[in-house]
């Protein structure tokens, strides 16, 4: 069922503040995008199943008739939940499609439902898009499509070739999880639509995306949540393997700011970006880090490594300046700092 919330003042229907839809805006980095679409003097619809996503992200636009929240699920289309408010508010211009099984572990058990959420409803957005003249989409695809690459830093030209068994040669790649193969699939329907459908899209890469808003509650969920949550309380860390494994770690700001900016130009189309800082940290320098800045009693212990674990990852982030001028600007120790005043902040 679809249900559809909106400030209670009457709903602007401004022909210069263009429409725009992001899916999966409830979720940490959606609802940071929403802020910035909305800074940037858009009407935003929010289009999320609150599965894992939060209303209280939200809260800040509670009232506000620049941004309506409809409640649905993008696996089984945007065309009826869409309709009421688009008739309020005039047509979608613009989509960012966030709305996403974001757990590579939970891929490997549950690939029907990765396949459902992230390829078939990346289907159901470019079919919306197709019909009703959507002039950009832009798409939360993952640095879990290149797997385990031999040549750092990763850049996005690097080819698909499956090799059997045998160990990567230089530049080859491919995904290691459904989620990987999922998040492959659905760029090669968004370059599918943009070019037999005229549907314009950018495509872009996250990798370690951090910051405030991101739930530690899960044991999926990104080490730097559950690290900050841990400290701030004196419980202990764990760190998975000797440590050693890198991460290129990129503030949600940042990534937000890339998001809004890539869905209201008109250039980048068919565009494929990593979306990174391109500096490599290990996960012991971030947990003693983590511990330093909080001033955190916490012990920090080693546990097995996970399965399947990349042992280092660091982007080529040339791409996103040359075609949207973009470079990470928070620094991994003021990233971190704001992460935990948000994790201080009661709830
Ligand atoms: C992350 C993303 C994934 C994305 C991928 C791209 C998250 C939750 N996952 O996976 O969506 O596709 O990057 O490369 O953001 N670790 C610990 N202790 C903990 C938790 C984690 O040592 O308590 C370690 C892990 O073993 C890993 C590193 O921290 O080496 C990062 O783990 P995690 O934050 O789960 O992200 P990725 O597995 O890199």
């Amino acid at each position: 069922m679809t249900q559809t919330t909106q400030g209670t003042q009457t709903p602007p229907n401004d022909s210069s503040q263009p429409v725009v839809a992001v899916t999966g805006g409830a979720g940490f980095i959606g609802s940071h995008t929403v802020d910035r679409l909305v800074a940037a003097g858009c009407r935003v619809v929010v289009v999320d199943d609150f599965r894992t996503g939060k209303r209280s992200n939200l809260a800040q636009w509670h009232s506000d008739p620049r941004v309506a929240i409809v409640e649905a699920d993008v696996a089984d289309g945007l065309f009826a939940p869409l309709a009421e408010i688009t008739a309020t508010m005039g047509p979608i211009e613009r989509i960012v499609h966030f709305a996403a099984q974001t757990s590579v572990v939970h891929s490997v058990a549950n690939p029907i439902c990765d396949m459902r959420i992230n390829y078939i409803g990346t289907t159901q957005v470019l079919e919306y898009a197709r019909y009703t003249g959507v002039r950009k989409v832009v798409f939360s695809s993952s640095a879990a499509i290149y797997g385990e690459v031999s040549t750092l830093p990763v850049t996005e030209a690097m080819v698909a070739e499956p090799e059997g068994d045998a160990p990567m040669q230089g530049g080859h790649w491919q995904p290691m999880s459904p989620y990987g193969i999922d998040k492959l699939g659905a760029e090669l329907l968004l370059h599918y639509y943009a070019s037999v459908h005229d549907v314009p899209c950018t495509i872009l890469r996250f990798f370690n995306v951090y910051g405030p808003r991101q739930d530690p509650k899960s044991p999926y969920s990104g080490v730097i949540s559950i690290f900050a949550d841990r400290a701030m309380r004196g419980a202990p860390l764990t760190i998975f393997g000797d440590g050693g494994q890198t991460r290129d770690f990129v503030y949600v700001g940042d990534v937000a700011r890339l998001a809004a900016h890539a869905c209201l130009s008109d250039s980048g189309n068919r565009a494929v970006v990593n979306v990174a800082t391109g500096r490599e940290t290990s996960v012991n320098e971030l947990a003693h880090t983590i511990v330093q800045i909080c001033e955190s009693t916490s012990t920090i212990s080693h546990a097995e490594a996970r399965a399947g674990e990349i042992e280092r990852s660091v982007a080529a982030v040339d791409r996103a300046r040359k075609v949207f001028d973009f470079a990470a600007e928070v620094s991994l120790q003021d990233g971190l700092q704001q992460t935990l005043a948000w994790a201080r902040e009661p709830t």
